[in-house]
C-alpha cells in the first residue's frame, strides 16, 4: 500500500473534512467565477492575518459562534457562548467573596456580580471554579489592550464558590467595545460596511468535577449593540439586567463612596463524566 493511501486510512476524519472543505472552496470559485486578482487579494489578506497574529481573532469573529451552536446543541443547563480570543490561563485564584485585581484609578462603576453554581440535578456546587474575565469600562482587556506590566490580570481571576455554592465577585461594569480595528480583521469588517461592536458582557468558564465545563458570557440588558453583536454570540437566556444601588448605608457597608451596581446570575452545569482532579 502506498504511504499516501495508508495515511488516508489512518486519518479518516482529516480526509473527510479536508476533502469537503476543498470541494466547497472549489464550488465557491466556480459559482462566483473568482478572478486571479481576487485570488491574490485573498492570499495577501490571509498572509497579513498570520503576520499580525490575528488568526484567532478572525476565526472567533466569523466562525466561533457556529462552532458553539454545533457543539452544544443537546446540552442542558446554562446556555454556552463563545470563548473569544481574550482568555488567559493561570489567572490568580481567589475565594468568594472577592475583589478582582484592579487599578487604583479603575474607571467606571463598581459591579457586584453574584449567584450560585449548581448542577442540572439541582445540587449546589461548593468549590466550583468560576474563571472570570471581562473588558474594563473603556472596552479594554488586560494583557491585550492594557499592558500586563501596567495592570497584571486586571479584572480577571479564578474564583472558587463557597460551601453553599455561592460566588460574589466585586468588579467594574464593563462597556461595549469594538473588536480591534487596526489590523486586517477590522479592515475586513469596515470594508464589508459593518460595525465592529460587541455588546457589554462578562466571560465565565465554570468548572466542577463530575460536571461538564460551561464556557459562557453574560450580556448586559439594554446595551445598544445587543441585537447586532459583530460576533453573533448573544443568546436570549444569557441577557441579565444591572440593578443600581444608591442606598448610602449599603454603599458605606461595602467601603465604597459612590452608588454601585449588582448583577445576579445562577450557573447550571450538566452532570457529566467524573474528571481527574
Ligand atoms: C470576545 O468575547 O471578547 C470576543 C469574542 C469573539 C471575537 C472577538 C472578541
Ligand atoms: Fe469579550
Amino acid at each position: 500500500m502506498s504511504s499516501a493511501k495508508q495515511n488516508q486510512f489512518d486519518k479518516p476524519r482529516l480526509n473527510e473534512l479536508f476533502d469537503d472543505l476543498n470541494a466547497t472552496l472549489k464550488d465557491f470559485i466556480r459559482k462566483h467565477q473568482v478572478t486571479y486578482e481576487e485570488f491574490h487579494r485573498g492570499l495577501a489578506f490571509l498572509t497579513e492575518v498570520g503576520e499580525k497574529g490575528e488568526t484567532p481573532l478572525l476565526f472567533d469573529v466569523f466562525l466561533e459562534s457556529t462552532i458553539d451552536v454545533v457543539n452544544n446543541r443537546e446540552r442542558g443547563g446554562t446556555a454556552t457562548a463563545v470563548e473569544g480570543p481574550f482568555y488567559l490561563k493561570d489567572m490568580p485564584e481567589m475565594k468568594s467573596p472577592c475583589v478582582l485585581p484592579h487599578r487604583a484609578d479603575e474607571p467606571g462603576n463598581v459591579l457586584i456580580f453574584s449567584g450560585t453554581v449548581r448542577s442540572t440535578d439541582g445540587n449546589l456546587l461548593a468549590g466550583a471554579i468560576v474563571d472570570y474575565w471581562q473588558a474594563d469600562a473603556e472596552g479594554n482587556y488586560s494583557h491585550f489592550n492594557i499592558p500586563k506590566e501596567k495592570a497584571p490580570f486586571n479584572l480577571r481571576a479564578r474564583v472558587k464558590s463557597d460551601d453553599k455554592g455561592r460566588f460574589e465577585i466585586q468588579t467594574w461594569v464593563p462597556s461595549s467595545y469594538e473588536i480591534p480595528k487596526g489590523g486586517p480583521t477590522g479592515a475586513l469588517v469596515k470594508a464589508l460596511g459593518r460595525h465592529a461592536w460587541r455588546p457589554a458582557h462578562l466571560h465565565a468558564l465554570v468548572q466542577h468535577p463530575g460536571c461538564e465545563d460551561l464556557m459562557t458570557q453574560i450580556f448586559i440588558q439594554g446595551d445598544q449593540w445587543i441585537d447586532s453583536d459583530v460576533v453573533g454570540a448573544v443568546k436570549e437566556s444569557l441577557i441579565a439586567g444591572l440593578v443600581k444601588r444608591d442606598d448610602s448605608a449599603e454603599i458605606s457597608k461595602r467601603g465604597l463612596k459612590q452608588p454601585f451596581y449588582t448583577l445576579e446570575f445562577d450557573f447550571v452545569l450538566p452532570r457529566g463524566m467524573m474528571k481527574a482532579a
